[in-house]
């Protein structure tokens, strides 16, 4: 029962940069883009609005958003956390407006340095005037299946953020495994718990892989009739303020899966993997993915 087709998210240039200690150049990083853009993937998640002091690495934001080149029929998306973000990225002229917070208070606290209370009335603002401008917008919830201050996280507290975030009009929802903490069981319970309130087409999944299980969290959530998934070429990523993230589950790896079980996803495997050599030699050091290493045999 698997669905015929799954949309590929691709975080690298946010989620995979954002930690790295290497400053990747803006002609770089726009270059990547634009091999990403080539191959086939039709969402780039391309770079944060956030404080550039909390985010070095991707401080030349505005610059590399207006250095790529935009493929028609692919849609370009930042991540926003308040007003002043969004400016940047109107400004930019990004397609689609990430927000994003936490279910759990600590980690909301550590990340955007607010409570999840006070957090909400800044979003909502985005999210309104994103719409305004006719921008389309997603949400992302982190530390969904466990956070690395507090530990398990309660469902209630993942369906009230979830419910909250709808309500303010976000189009999509990606579910955050921050940290890599997730089992297939447990994202089972989770999903069995949303499913019955949301409906699947109104998620994501975004699984980091710190212990080689993103792929089976994927099965069962594909099994469970969830069809767009974020991944990270190379396996690149994690959360500075989450401390043990590790990158996410590696796009080409998960390509490849999708590619064997005959699942259509509109991506050209060698054109990734090319645009994934490019990113470990500018990283300068090998990537998680697995796909990488058999290729570069
Ligand atoms: P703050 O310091 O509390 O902000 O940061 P503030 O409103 O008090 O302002 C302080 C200073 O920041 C001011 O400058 C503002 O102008 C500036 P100063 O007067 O000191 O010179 N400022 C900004 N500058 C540029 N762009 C902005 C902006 N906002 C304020 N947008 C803030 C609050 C949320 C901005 C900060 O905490 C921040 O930037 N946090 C981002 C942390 C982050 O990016 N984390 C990683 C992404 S989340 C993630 O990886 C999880 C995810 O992948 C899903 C998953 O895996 O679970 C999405
Ligand atoms: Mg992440």
């Amino acid at each position: 029962n698997w669905p015929t087709s799954v949309t590929i998210k691709e975080v690298g240039p946010r989620d995979g940069l954002q930690n790295e200690k290497v400053f990747i150049s803006t002609e770089d990083k726009i270059a990547w883009i634009n091999q990403l853009s080539g191959s086939g993937l039709k969402n780039i998640e391309i770079t944060s609005f956030v404080n550039p002091k909390w985010i070095p690495a991707l401080s030349d934001a505005v610059a590399v958003a207006a250095g790529i080149t935009r493929v028609p029929g692919v849609t370009y998306t930042a991540l926003v956390p308040n007003r002043q973000g969004l400016e940047r990225a109107l400004e930019a002229n990004i397609d689609t407006v990430a927000v994003f917070m936490s279910a759990s208070e600590t980690h909301n606290r550590k990340n955007i340095n607010k409570s999840i209370e006070d957090t909400f009335p800044i979003l909502k603002k985005v999210v309104e005037e994103a719409q305004s401008a006719g921008k389309s917008s997603r949400g992302y919830v982190s530390t969904v299946f466990g956070c690395p201050y507090e530990g398990i996280v309660d469902i209630e507290k993942v369906i009230s953020v979830s419910e909250t975030l709808f309500e303010m009009g976000i189009g999509e929802l990606s579910l955050g495994d921050t940290i890599g903490v997730a089992n297939p069981k447990q994202v089972q319970e989770v999903l069995e718990a949303l499913l019955k309130r949301f409906p699947a087409n109104k998620f994501a999944l975004h699984f980091h892989d710190t212990h080689g299980i993103a792929l089976a969290n994927i099965l069962v959530s594909l099994d469970m009739g969830i069809t767009i998934f974020d991944a990270s070429l190379g396996g690149l990523g994690g959360c500075p303020y989450a401390p043990g993230a590790s990158g996410n589950v590696a796009t080409e790896d998960f390509l490849y899966m999708l590619n064997s079980m005959g699942i259509n996803t509109g991506v050209n495997q060698e054109k990734l993997l090319s645009a994934s050599r490019f990113i470990q030699d500018k990283v300068g050091r090998p990537l998680p993915s697995h796909s990488l290493q058999v290729c570069s045999l």
